[in-house]
């Protein structure tokens, strides 16, 4: 709430708990891992770090990492995604833009697009947002899948499985 008045108490901590029903934060110290078990492969030269699996209101914050001459098929959005470029560059085969280390991106509703890494980039990795669905299209929109943060938590509750490092490990990303 806005206020003109002074805080005459600016470094005392607010002194209630939270409301009871209020979901329990995520920290997470070293989001971008070097434990490579972390990385849930998605498709060839493409892999995902799950950060916030937000099965509450149907949207995941992860890290996309794209190593050369990957690409992240085809698809459209319903909803708005926003990404944060961390590492290397990318665009999207629709767009003249490059999107590059350093750079935020905003996809609009109703965008639809293919992501790609070229060669001499050995890396890539952004942080996203994705709300809703990705639908994933032939070139002229015809729907041939989609994943959600449903699809992306049973593909980490697999892989995680599969690592060694639990099923329930996925657990601590859902909310
Ligand atoms: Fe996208």
């Amino acid at each position: 709430m806005p206020t003109d008045r002074a805080d005459p108490e600016p470094l005392t901590p607010y002194q209630y708990p939270n409301p009871p029903e209020a979901l329990p934060e995520i920290v997470i110290p070293n989001a971008i891992p070097t434990d490579e078990r972390l990385w849930v492969p998605q498709a060839e030269n493409v892999w995902f770090r799950p950060l916030c699996l937000n099965a509450s209101q149907g949207y995941w914050m992860n890290l996309l990492r794209v190593r050369k001459s990957g690409v992240l098929s085809r698809h459209r959005h319903p909803q708005a995604v926003h990404g944060f470029v961390l590492k290397g560059r990318w665009k999207y085969l629709e767009h003249d833009w490059w999107a590059e280390e350093g750079g935020y991106v905003f996809e609009p509703p109703g965008e639809t697009h293919t992501l790609y890494v070229p060669e001499d980039v050995q890396e890539m990795i952004t942080y996203f947002q994705v709300n809703g669905v990705m639908y994933y299209t032939d070139p002229y929109g015809k729907g041939m899948g989609y994943e959600d943060v449903f699809t992306k938590i049973d593909m980490c509750r697999k892989h995680f499985e599969e690592v060694g490092l639990s099923a329930d490990y996925v657990k601590q990303f859902i909310r």
